[in-house]
């Protein structure tokens, strides 16, 4: 709100110095705090590199691939002067793992070159001989490496790539740019404890990670360091006469690390959370999330009707009934349903899960207990409902639990959205907000959630 009310449109460093240097201040105090390394601050005396903050993750990844794919080109264009620039593109290869977002997949396309995706080994890290036996291939076949998109965290079940192993392997080879997407997960290393995580940073030429996924920031802040960053802005910089200024020289002008010309002061988002919670406070507000995230995955190994699929290092679980996916199905789409509970679900090595993540500010073990508690009366529900025996049978070994959604209701409710109690009745008669997301209500309070079971079941029928 701050940042939108000074109305500053920061073009360059002349049109706003602060909105410049607060930026290259937070983002060195960021990664001070997260202990990157002083490679990748710009205050640094022997630094070469610095921060700025990006609208997305996704933006960082797309604009490291570019600046990647410029010194690839270069380097090709040294031995072969008179080629044109896109005459290279076909021969520049990237490599991602499956468990990638798909927003490298999205980078790759916009930079007009191939994309590797990887398998991971069986924990969903990517390893360094499964990238280099596919790097030996490719350069075999006369292809070019030139960026490597891994991550710290990855989206379905928070797997981290073994950076340890692939950094000496992209060293291998002078092209290649190694990135680390640390969207989500990134944001624990303020803890000292988690960043056993982050070993083989060092060998990084770019990290991003997101304070507005898991750092109390709103949404957008997304943090992206470089080694280098003329590599950076040797590719993205233009300068006609009516941007110049006179301090060009010695100043930073964030317009050539990113795509957007004019930029908000998004650094006072990072200013105020960091000075607000200080150091102390954000590393008790993570600690509270994995702490309570362990409590989740605990609470469901007592029961032996579920399995965790992942290793619970931060915030998020994964976990399935063992059971068919299409049983998983239905049961994530029940609770999603029933307004008492939101979560996403992922494919991970080939199975269905349900991925449970704390990231509510204040999150107590109540919170978890009734998680808990929510998932396990609609994981009875769904079992009876595909149960061979009698109910009675059935129900002498279990608690009693809130009716099912029908079929119908379960494949619309797999991938959902939240809208008020207003739009969900309208659109049930409207086929047009059945886009793939479909909606469910937001329950204001618990006394809600007969009555919305109710509206659910009576529109289904
Ligand atoms: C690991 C990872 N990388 C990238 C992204 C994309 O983030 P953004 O929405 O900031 O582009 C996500 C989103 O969830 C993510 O989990």
């Amino acid at each position: 709100m701050l940042s939108d009310a000074i109305g500053c449109i920061g073009f360059s460093w002349a049109a706003s110095p602060a909105c410049t240097e607060l930026e290259t201040i937070v983002l060195d105090w960021y990664a001070k705090a997260i202990d990157l390394p002083p490679e990748f601050l710009a205050e640094h005396k022997s630094s070469k590199g610095g921060g700025v903050i990006q609208g997305s993750a996704s933006e960082c990844i797309l604009v490291t691939m570019l600046a990647a794919r410029t010194q690839a080109i270069r380097t090709l264009k040294e031995q072969d002067p008179n080629t044109e620039d896109s005459a290279f593109l076909p021969r520049l290869v990237a490599y991602c793992s499956t468990e990638a977002h798909s927003c490298a997949e999205k980078a790759a396309m916009i930079s007009l070159v191939k994309l590797r995706v990887l398998e991971p080994d069986e924990k969903g890290s990517l390893r360094g001989k499964r990238l280099e036996s596919a790097i030996r291939e490719d350069v075999a076949n006369g292809l070019v490496p030139f960026f490597v998109s891994t991550t710290l965290g990855t989206t379905g079940s928070c797997a981290f790539d073994n950076l340890v192993e692939i950094g000496p392997v992209c060293k291998l080879y002078p092209n290649i740019w190694l990135h680390v997407d640390g969207a989500y997960a990134g944001n624990a290393f303020i803890c000292p404890e988690m960043r056993p995580l982050m070993a083989g940073i060092e060998h990084a030429d770019s990290f991003n990670t997101n304070p507005n996924k898991w750092l109390l920031v709103n949404f957008d802040c997304s943090c992206l360091w470089v080694r280098d960053r003329v590599k950076l802005t040797s590719a993205l910089v233009v300068d006609p006469l009516y941007l110049q200024h006179a301090r060009s020289g010695e100043s930073i002008d964030y317009r050539h690390w990113g795509i957007p010309l004019s930029r908000r002061f998004r650094a006072l988002k990072l200013w105020f959370v960091m000075r607000s919670y200080g150091i102390t406070g954000l590393q008790k507000y993570i600690r509270n999330h994995i702490r309570l995230a362990r409590r989740f995955e605990t609470l469901m190994r007592r029961d032996k009707r579920f399995e965790i699929t992942n290793d619970v290092r931060v915030g998020l679980v994964c976990f399935r009934l063992k059971e068919s996916d299409e049983i998983n199905q239905e049961l994530l789409a029940n609770i999603n349903a029933s307004g008492r509970l939101h979560m996403i679900p992922a494919r991970v090595m080939g199975k269905y899960i349900l991925r449970f993540c704390v990231i509510k500010e204040n999150a107590t073990d109540d919170d978890i207990d009734y998680a808990v508690d929510v998932i396990e009366e609609h994981a009875t529900e769904v079992m009876l409902a595909h149960y061979e025996g009698t109910e009675d049978e059935f129900r002498a070994k279990g608690p009693k639990s809130p009716a099912a959604l029908d079929k119908k209701l379960v494949r619309k409710f797999s991938f959902t959205r939240s809208v008020t109690r207003d739009v969900y009745k309208r659109s049930i008669s409207k086929s047009s907000l059945h886009d793939g997301a479909t909606p469910i209500m937001v329950v204001d309070d618990n006394s809600q959630v007969d009555t919305i079971e109710e509206d659910v079941f009576c529109n289904s029928r």
